[in-house]
């Protein structure tokens, strides 16, 4: 495979630069650093002595708390924090282990495909439950149980899904990639470590914290002040590792995907922080209270809510679009002009839309046209980046048949276009005054999380893993072909099932009998919801299923297996790590 790199064209000819690096990421090639550098002798003790700190903390918080629901969190984090000193510990007690010496740091990384994998199955099986929860309220119901209710389960899955599965995906992506594009080893030494156990741990006390009945009741934020200041400190430490590697790239040209992946860092960093500016009735109790109140306090959510779809389910997963399509499809990004100007049109619009969440809210008229128009125009950004991706694929399109994770990969930028599609539509108030509270909000949501970020984020694991573990080609490619289909069919039932209910829901909710009484009760709506709940289940039953299929292939990989008598049509996946 022809390694092209950045670099090559650092030549004066503009013109040229955008017909040639155009831009093929380069993986190995004459740029690559030709050994690691030495772990500083600082991190090495540096970053065990962070864990060290916070296991005192915990302890002392633990056992001075009157709080019994702090207490349980604080032995949780412990439990975490334990696990990351153990496997540090154990990483370093036999010398430097031989990734630290190598070009890239590759264990780390191997580390985050892994935790996807897990957190993934994890979050699409509590949405399975949830989605049972509602289709069978009887059947699933435990008075006793408080932890297994679905106001504590619901944002379980969608922070597992939504952090756990889909930031690990982003983490792991990020440190491949650029690596990759800079030429540089992962910047911080034992930091990039930091921030994945960091990050276990964040998850770990969130999840938890949300089955105790711990939450600050904002959507996407429910983790209270003491989780969110460590997921600050994690992140700050990842900005810095991230931005570490550029700094010292050997390749002049950023690549965009690392673009992407800095817009994301950064403006998560922002929103969270803005978002969870609050007060702590005690260091030592989970409660406390947000620094806003009433409309703003409402605004403040959203304008959070709104940009973590856009900088975390969107901008982060472009990165991954631009580096793993062209990467898989061999083929430089269709246009690398294009991919600036959507870089800068997507990050100025996106922050400008929360207010659509609000529409007739207490929020000033004049803030949800503002969100509405925003919205809008964001259709276009969006779609040029559709484009651009699919684009990709000319001349290349034959690969689709033979090469099912490219497959994947390209699918998940259609469901991309669909959901960016539907987005601006529902933000129309005529038409958010029929969909609003409405399940049709749930069918967009899934087409966006399930068609886009959960199959961009295969395709990038499935290319991950062989790449990683220097294996030849996958196990099985009539595997991921079965995955493929399997999870295909489980969206298109999702979907569907929602998006008809929702408008049903809607229709039913404002309609009137000739004496201008509603015509239907509530219950009477929640009744008409109920097949479309079970189609809804069977559908989620099946993407999981599909995700099973896809652990058992990645695990046959790494294990160095290849199925037998297996003919692969095309190319073999090329192993570039
Ligand atoms: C097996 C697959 C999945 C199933 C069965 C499933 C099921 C569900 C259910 C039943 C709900 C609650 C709906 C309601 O309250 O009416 C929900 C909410 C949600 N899910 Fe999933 N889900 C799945 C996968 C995912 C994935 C992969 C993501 C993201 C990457 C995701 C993101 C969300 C979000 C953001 C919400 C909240 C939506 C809102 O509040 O408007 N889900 N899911
Ligand atoms: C141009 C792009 C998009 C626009 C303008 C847009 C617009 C909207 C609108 C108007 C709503 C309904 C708000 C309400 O009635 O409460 C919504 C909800 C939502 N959208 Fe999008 N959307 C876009 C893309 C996406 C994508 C790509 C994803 C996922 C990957 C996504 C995830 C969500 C989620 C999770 C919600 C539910 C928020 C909640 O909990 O209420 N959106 N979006």
């Amino acid at each position: 495979m022809p390694h092209r790199v950045l670099i090559q064209v650092k030549a004066v000819d503009r013109a040229a630069l955008h017909r040639r690096t155009l831009i093929f990421p380069a993986t190995e090639g004459p740029m690559q650093p030709k050994t690691g550098e030495m772990l500083p002798q600082t991190d090495r003790f540096m970053v065990p002595a962070i864990f060290v700190g916070f296991l005192i903390l915990g302890f002392y918080v633990a056992t001075q708390t009157t709080d019994p629901l702090m207490g349980m969190q604080a032995w949780t984090f412990m439990a975490g924090v334990g696990m990351a000193l153990i496997h540090l510990v154990r990483r370093y007690a036999e010398g430097i282990p031989a990734d630290d010496k190598g070009a890239y740091a590759n264990d780390v990384v191997k580390a985050g495909v892994i935790a996807s994998m897990f957190w993934g199955i994890a979050g699409m099986l509590v949405g399975v439950i949830i989605a049972l929860q509602l289709a069978f309220p009887n059947l699933f119901y435990f008075p006793d149980l408080p932890w297994t209710n679905f106001g504590r389960l619901r944002p379980l899955h969608t922070s597992a899904v939504i952090f756990a599965f889909g930031g690990n995906v982003l983490i792991a992506t990020s440190f491949y990639v650029v690596q990759r594009t800079c030429h540089a080893r992962l910047a911080g030494g034992l930091w990039g470590w930091f921030v994945f156990w960091g990050y276990q741990i964040f998850i770990l006390v969130a999840g938890t914290g949300y089955l105790i009945g711990v939450t600050q009741s904002r959507e996407y934020a429910e983790p209270e002040w003491y989780a969110d200041l460590w997921l600050t400190l994690v992140w700050v430490a990842y900005l810095f590792v991230f931005l570490g590697t550029i700094w010292k790239r050997k390749e002049p040209h950023i690549y965009v995907a690392n673009w992407f992946y800095l817009a994301f860092i950064v403006t998560i960093a922002l929103l969270h922080i803005v978002n969870n500016l609050a007060v702590p009735v005690s260091w030592l109790g989970i409660k406390s209270y947000s620094a806003f109140a009433g409309v703003q306090d409402a605004l403040t959510q959203w304008w959070y809510g709104h940009n973590a779809v856009g900088f975390f389910l969107t901008a982060g997963f472009l990165a991954i679009m631009y580096y793993f399509i062209p990467k898989q499809a061999q083929r430089p990004v269709y246009s690398y002009r294009l991919s600036i100007v959507h870089f800068w049109s997507l990050i100025f619009l996106y922050i400008w839309a929360g207010p659509h969440h609000l529409h007739y809210t207490a929020l000033p008229v004049w803030a949800q046209t503002l969100g509405m128009t925003f919205s809008i125009m964001l259709w276009m950004p969006s779609w040029g980046g559709m484009i651009n991706g699919l684009m990709t694929l000319s001349g290349a399109w034959d690969k689709l048949r033979t090469d099912p994770v490219l497959r994947m990969l390209v699918v998940s930028v259609a469901f991309y276009g669909m959901s960016t599609f539907e987005g601006p539509v529902m933000s129309i108030k005529a038409v958010n005054s029929l969909s609003h509270y409405t399940d049709w909000t749930i069918g967009h949501v899934h087409s966006g999380a399930l068609g886009w970020v959960g199959f961009v984020s295969f395709g990038a694991l499935y290319c991950l893993t062989p790449w990683l573990w220097r294996r030849e080609r996958l196990y099985s490619h009539a595997l991921v072909e079965w995955h493929f289909w399997v999870s295909t069919i489980g969206i298109v039932f999702y979907i569907t099932a929602m998006w008809v209910s929702g408008i049903m829901q809607g229709l039913m909710w404002r309609a009137y009998n000739e004496f201008g009484f509603l015509e239907y009760s509530f219950v009477e709506t929640v009744e008409a919801m109920h097949p479309y709940y079970i189609i809804r289940a069977f559908g989620g039953l099946l993407y999981l299923s599909g995700a099973f299929i896809m652990a058992y292939n990645l695990y046959r990989t790494v294990k160095g297996d290849v199925r037998a008598g297996e003919v692969v049509a095309g190319q073999p996946l090329p192993a570039t790590a």
